[in-house]
């Protein structure tokens, strides 16, 4: 297995404990630990029911989407997770008779070995890149693992983990003329619904993994829309200590009093309208074909420059 190191775990670590001194914890690390990655993977199982219909619609145009690329098709995948829906995308442009190369973009080890792994296990060359994709050098550096024209794929509303006016100018950096940039992003529903247990535990794992229990406090979910354009809405996660705690994070320990908060990570959801102008208006892509899911929760775009 081959995985390129532009974050290292040493880095991550370090990270962790200062983010936890700070009371900010960022999407990072919900999935970087083995009881985060169990709960992520849980959760995840939903989603990727809903967006089954969405990949195969996707899958089934893979060849005529490549067409233009000639026999070699990269496929880079911010965010990929354990690549579980982009080795539909993958099998499909191996069945339309391309030759492809896989470089899934995360920063969780665990996920990035699986994503490679299962690449392999359908005979396509992998190479794993191991960076934060909330800095801009790193993307451009992973972009860079291969020459144009070249797939990228952010899914499972991925851009909705980082403030997403930064992130669709980041992604769009990347996009030269003859790549295509295919992305979902979960829509936005009136009327906020309890979180789910699965979502709690998820959320609440790397405080979990630092020592917390769950009866150390509350989470507190709240939803909000973002002032700065209509139609983006962020959902605020924080924990809520009840009493003194002693965490331990990677070897500091850190004591949080009575009363303090931790920000864990939040999530936008975005309506149509808005989504649409953050690739186009805001980020400068064209919309070439977009896929809603089949129960309206997410919408996907194929995009150009
Ligand atoms: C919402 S999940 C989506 C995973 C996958 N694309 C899917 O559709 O199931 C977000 C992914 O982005 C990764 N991630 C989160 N923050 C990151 C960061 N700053 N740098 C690199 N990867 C990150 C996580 O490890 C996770 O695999």
């Amino acid at each position: 297995m081959n995985i390129e190191v532009l974050l290292t775990e040493a880095e991550i670590a370090e990270e962790f404990a200062e983010s936890i001194e700070a009371r900010d914890v960022p999407e990072k690390f919900f999935y970087w630990t083995p009881l985060s990655v169990r709960a992520w993977k849980t959760l995840s199982s939903r989603s990727r029911e809903q967006m089954h219909e969405t990949w195969e619609k996707l899958s089934r145009k893979a060849g005529d989407l490549t067409r233009a690329f000639g026999e070699n098709v990269p496929v880079i995948s911010f965010g990929a997770g354990e690549g579980l829906k982009d080795r539909l995308f993958l099998k499909a442009l191996q069945e339309a008779n391309r030759t492809v190369r896989y470089f899934p973009v995360d920063s969780s080890q665990n996920l990035l070995e699986a994503a490679c792994a299962g690449a392999e296990d359908d005979d396509c060359e992998a190479i794993g890149i191991k960076a934060d994709i909330s800095s801009p050098m790193h993307m451009l550096l992973a972009a860079d693992a291969a020459e144009s024209p070249r797939v990228f794929l952010m899914t499972g509303n991925t851009l909705g983990g980082f403030d997403p006016m930064e992130q669709t100018r980041q992604i769009a950096d990347c996009v030269k003329k003859g790549d295509l940039l295919i992305i979902d992003a979960k829509i936005h529903r009136d009327g906020v619904t309890a979180p789910e247990p699965e979502r709690r535990k998820f959320v609440f794992a790397p405080l979990e993994s630092a020592g917390a229990v769950p009866e150390d406090g509350e989470l507190e979910f709240s939803e909000k829309p973002d002032e700065r354009r209509d139609g983006l809405f962020l959902t605020t996660r924080k924990f809520h200590a009840a009493r003194d705690l002693k965490l331990n994070a990677w070897g500091r320990e850190i004591h949080i009093e009575r009363g303090e908060r931790i920000f864990l990570n939040f999530r936008y959801r975005f309506t149509e309208e808005a989504i649409r102008w953050l690739l186009t208006g805001h980020a400068g892509l064209r919309i070439v074909a977009d896929i809603p899911s089949a129960d309206g929760e997410f919408v996907t775009f194929v995009c150009i420059r």
